[in-house]
């Protein structure tokens, strides 16, 4: 064998191709690299680790290997529809912040390797890592129908008026004025383009592009990856200091086809989901009365061959958005279990983060549909995650600079710095 070769069998495609690309990143012989590769293993003493880019990497517990390696931070975390999507396409999350008691509780049964920051106001600009994705799906409920409706009544300040939650897209901008990720990668409700005429899009558009970032958004209906039609805008912003003006970026084309309630709903279920007659009753009047009114509110009665409303936050009150006909009986709610895989929580999923049986499901009920009315579709932040990971492919090929996205020195940064 020459000297400067090794042999390699027995090794996945895709590893394959990550091992001949980084090689000839950096430059060395299939033999330097992959020596050099064990030699960093035995000294770091981490096993299972993915490959990475980059120099240093803290989570213990990465669970995908990829073409290509990228930090992110899970900020509005929720129950990490945004940890998930990104991890399976080579992400590792590096930070992640979430206030809610209850949410933090699901996020670290079911990720559980890094501590989970509180009020994203609290944390300190320096204890956030350098990433390369920024990941927020920040509150909707300013900009929500629901939302704005409900404050208007209660006389209450929406969208960037409302103290508490509005002006946090404004902490997504300090975040990344600090820190410059390369992409931002966002998620809110549809309304939030049309809220206030128009004009809080507008805002978030000139505030994005102050930040030199070129803005990609798209309303995207997740009835293609789950039975259940959730439209949501995604706007992904790449910064144009390290993209230029034209990355081609492109949304992913959905599936083809859409699934059906018989591909999440359970045959036997605890007899606590079905309706009372007192509450089925309540709720066939309460539309009846709605009707006549000419309004569309009321309840939303589907079976196995149909495709849900979307799962609000508050699913818990009645279920009466989502209830499931029963032959011979009222219909009942969905279990959380159910709600959970009508978001894209499957059992599929699960298995990537180690759970056998599917998510745990660690809160009450009530949580728990919150938690899943909340949250984002993994689904679709993995396919547009794909997407984004193509920009980065094109990045490197075109510049054939260092490792980092950004192209930053390849001292580490050590965490805390800022
Ligand atoms: C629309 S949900 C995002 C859900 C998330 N994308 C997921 O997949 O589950 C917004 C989340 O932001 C959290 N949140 C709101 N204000 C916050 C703050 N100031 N600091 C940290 N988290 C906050 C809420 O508790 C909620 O879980």
């Amino acid at each position: 064998m020459p000297p400067n070769n090794i042999l390699i069998r027995d090794v996945p495609d895709g590893l394959r191709s990550w091992l001949d690309e980084e090689k000839h990143r950096r430059r060395l012989s299939l033999k330097e690299f992959v020596l050099q590769l064990l030699d960093e293993a035995s000294k770091s003493g981490i096993e299972g680790r993915a490959p990475s880019l980059f120099n240093v990497i803290e989570a213990p517990r990465p669970t995908i290997v990829s073409l290509m390696p990228f930090r992110f931070i899970d900020l509005f975390a929720g129950i990490g529809g945004f940890r998930i999507g990104l991890t399976k396409v080579g992400g590792q999350c590096v930070f992640t912040s979430e206030w809610d008691a209850n949410s933090q509780k699901t996020y670290q049964a079911w990720y559980g390797d890094h501590e989970i920051h509180g009020d994203i106001n609290a944390v300190k600009m320096k204890d956030i890592p350098e990433h390369d994705v920024l990941a927020a799906g920040f509150p909707c409920q300013p900009f929500s129908i629901a939302g704005v409706s409900k404050k208007n009544s209660l006389g209450q300040a929406h969208g960037f008026k409302c103290e508490r939650q509005g002006n946090l897209f404004f902490k997504i901008c300090d975040i990344a004025r600090a820190k410059r990720p390369p992409v931002l990668f966002l998620e809110n409700v549809k309304n939030l383009k049309s809220h206030d005429g128009g004009k809080t899009w507008l805002v978030i558009q000139a505030e994005l592009e102050k930040l030199r970032y070129k803005i990609f958004s798209r309303v995207i209906d997740a009835a293609h990856w789950v039975p259940q039609h959730r439209e949501r805008i995604i706007i992904v912003c790449f910064d144009r200091e390290v993209f230029g003006d034209s990355p081609p970026f492109e949304f992913p084309e959905p599936p083809p086809g859409h699934p059906t309630l018989a591909t999440i709903l359970d045959l036997d279920t605890d007899p606590k989901y079905t309706l009372t007659d007192h509450l089925w009753k309540y709720l066939q009047e309460y539309a009846r009365r709605h009707r006549e009114k000419g309004n569309g509110f009321g309840f939303g009665l589907v079976g196995p061959d149909d495709i849900a409303r979307t799962l609000s936050a508050r699913y818990y009150k009645d279920g009466s958005e989502i209830l499931i006909r029963q032959n011979g009986r009222n219909p009942r709610r969905l279990t959380p279990r159910e709600a959970a895989r009508l978001m894209g929580y499957g059992e599929k999923n699960a298995r990537t983060f180690g759970h056998q049986n599917g998510f745990p499901i660690v809160v009450s009920d009530t949580q728990a549909y919150r938690q899943f009315g909340n949250s984002v579709v993994p689904d679709i932040v993995e396919a547009v995650g794909r997407q984004i990971v193509e920009v980065f492919r094109w990045h490197i090929n075109r510049t054939g600079t260092g490792c980092l996205v950004k192209g930053r020195p390849s001292t580490p940064v050590a965490r805390g710095a800022a």
